[in-house]
């Protein structure tokens, strides 16, 4: 499903979407667009909230940072690793694979 417009990614490098009420985040770092979970699976920090830097999601509470690429956490957390969802650019729109995000 479409959800944001590419511009809108140029304007912000985080964008907030929902898919079936569940908040998921588009973060474009260099020319690469990711989809991942909004919230931190440490203490469900708001990850819209963190920054991107080197293909990584930095969270805002604890400062713990997830590889983007892989949903790997940087070492030493108790915690598991970040969801991502499969995402990719067409017709100027930003797309997400919402079966993968919410399964039938
Ligand atoms: S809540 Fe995100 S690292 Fe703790």
């Amino acid at each position: 499903m479409a959800v944001c417009s590419r511009e809108r990614l140029t304007e912000q490098t985080i964008v907030c979407v929902n898919v079936a009420g569940l908040g998921v985040l588009i973060v474009q770092d260099g020319e690469t667009i990711y989809a991942c979970e909004r919230a931190c699976p440490h203490e469900q920090a708001d990850l819209s909230l963190g920054r991107v830097a080197d293909r990584r999601l930095h969270c805002p509470r604890h400062l713990a940072w997830f590889d983007l690429a892989d949903g790997s956490m940087s070492p030493g957390w108790p915690s598991r690793g970040l969801r991502r969802y499969p995402a990719r650019e067409s017709d100027a729109q930003i797309w997400v694979d919402a079966q993968a995000i919410v399964p039938k």
